[in-house]
């Protein structure tokens, strides 16, 4: 297994350039089963769960085409891609698909909307969570599917399509508002979802069905009015640039008291972010490319945060933002409302010399820790990129193991850094 090995204590200055979202391509991959044309994606990020999306979408039959310059390097993984779901062979996402990546439940709503019926396995929990499904089930059920759980899958059946449904979420669930809304779109009649998602991702997936011919109002609000069509065409997108690699590299700028220029970032998918690094004393310029955050030594100051759906705190910040709060002076309490164990990276903080005490669902973090490089152990996708930015701010040398977390979500991550300066080396396993 590969490791990454930092040499830190270098203020990292340049500029670095935010690839698409993941969390807007999964869902939008997974669009192009509602159509029999062709749904062309643009500004893809070269990351192993659009791999895992790709090969799940081609089992099921749907022709992948690479194009524009970047596909040369090959995989899936293109920064332009074809997706034409015109003959759909299978409806059924196999266990050792969907447990590499829960984000394959996606493809169920698209199939029972345009198959009448669907067998996908269950994704099972994460480190962070159990991760259930059954707002995702709750729906379609309402929109007049048969749900049946046995043998680990879903299996669910709408042999007459599915029915518009006034759909209430008790709480706010990005999947399975993507999954309802990609259901309705199809369905006969008219669906209405009150208590949506209304992450920048979900707004992106509704603007592509839009360009594919789906009639949604309320994008970007909680509550969703979706007219169902008889079909979708073909349509081409460029996918949203990724708000938490943007947040991240923002993190590495200021933990590292240096200036990095964020090329291509969307500040009006920030805004959370923003105010909380703009209180802890981060400096935010609008530069000619794109945001410049900068920090200088001894202007931090902590500050509290609670992570929420969106507009509100993003919980896929929560352990980035955390380790930038060990190093600033003054304490900080976080608190994680979304997962219910997503502190996993405060133990291998803490072993880096973080003064981290966990209670419950809150953290206390006593800031102006000097941190010293060791060898980590990465659990999840957001808590190995803290590791990696601790490692930016520790004096001497970290390895980063298990790095294949850091794949499934960041782009050429050491690339992206050491053209800003960082010592950072990938050691293959
Ligand atoms: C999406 O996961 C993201 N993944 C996650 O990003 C992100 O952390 C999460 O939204 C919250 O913003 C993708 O978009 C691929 P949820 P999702 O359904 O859709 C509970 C990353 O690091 N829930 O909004 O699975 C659930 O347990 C990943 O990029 C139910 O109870 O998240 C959680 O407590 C991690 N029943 C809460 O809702 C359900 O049917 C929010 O989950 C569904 C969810």
């Amino acid at each position: 297994m590969d490791r990454i090995r930092i040499l830190g204590g270098v203020p990292l200055e340049g500029s670095i350039s935010i690839g698409g979202a993941k969390n807007a391509a999964l869902p939008l991959m997974a669009a192009s089963l509602l159509t029999g044309e062709t749904l062309t994606l643009s500004n893809l990020p070269h990351l192993a769960d659009i791999s895992t999306m790709a090969n799940l979408l081609a089992q099921h039959g749907v022709m992948l085409g690479l194009n524009g310059a970047d596909s040369a390097k090959g995989g899936f993984a293109g920064r332009v891609m074809d997706f034409n779901a015109a003959k759909i062979s299978s409806t059924e996402a196999p266990y050792d698909l969907v447990r590499r990546m829960r984000a394959s439940v996606l493809v169920l709503g698209p199939l029972v909307a345009r198959e009448g019926k669907a067998k996908v396995s269950l994704p099972g929990g994460c480190a962070i969570g159990t991760r259930p499904v059954d707002l995702h089930l709750m729906a379609l059920e309402q929109m007049g599917a048969r749900i049946e759980l046995k043998e680990g899958y879903i299996f669910a059946e709408a042999p007459k399509g599915l029915k518009g449904a006034h759909v209430v979420f008790p709480k706010v669930s990005v999947g399975a508002t993507e999954n309802t809304l990609m259901a309705a779109c199809l369905a006969q009649g008219e669906t209405v979802i009150v208590n949506a998602a209304r992450e920048p991702e979900v707004s992106d997936l509704a603007h592509c069905l839009v360009a594919m011919g789906a009639k949604i109002e309320g994008i970007g609000t909680g509550s969703l009015r979706i007219q169902g069509q008889s079909s979708l065409h073909g349509a081409a997108h460029a996918v949203v640039p990724d708000r938490i690699e943007t947040g991240s590299f923002a993190v590495a700028a200021a933990i590292t008291r240096g200036r990095i220029e964020l090329v291509g970032a969307r500040r009006d998918t920030l805004e959370s972010v923003e105010k909380v690094l703009l209180d802890a004393g981060v400096v935010l310029e609008e530069g000619a490319k794109g945001l410049i955050v900068s920090a200088r030594e001894n202007d931090l100051v902590g500050v509290d945060i609670m992570t929420e759906p969106y507009p509100g705190f993003p919980t896929d910040m929560q352990a980035q933002f955390m380790v930038l709060m060990a190093t600033v002076k003054g304490a900080s309490m976080i608190t994680e409302t979304i997962f219910e164990n997503r502190f996993m990276h405060v133990p291998e903080l803490v072993r880096m010399g973080a003064k981290v005490n966990v209670h419950g669902a809150s953290a206390i973090v006593r800031g102006s820790a000097k941190l010293s490089g060791a060898q980590v152990m990465a659990t999840d996708l957001r808590a190995s990129v803290s590791l990696v930015l601790a490692g930016l701010a520790a004096q001497g040398e970290t390895i980063v193991n298990r790095v294949y977390h850091l794949d499934r979500g960041y782009e050429r991550l050491e690339e992206k850094l050491s053209a800003c300066g960082a010592r950072i080396e990938r050691l293959k396993g």
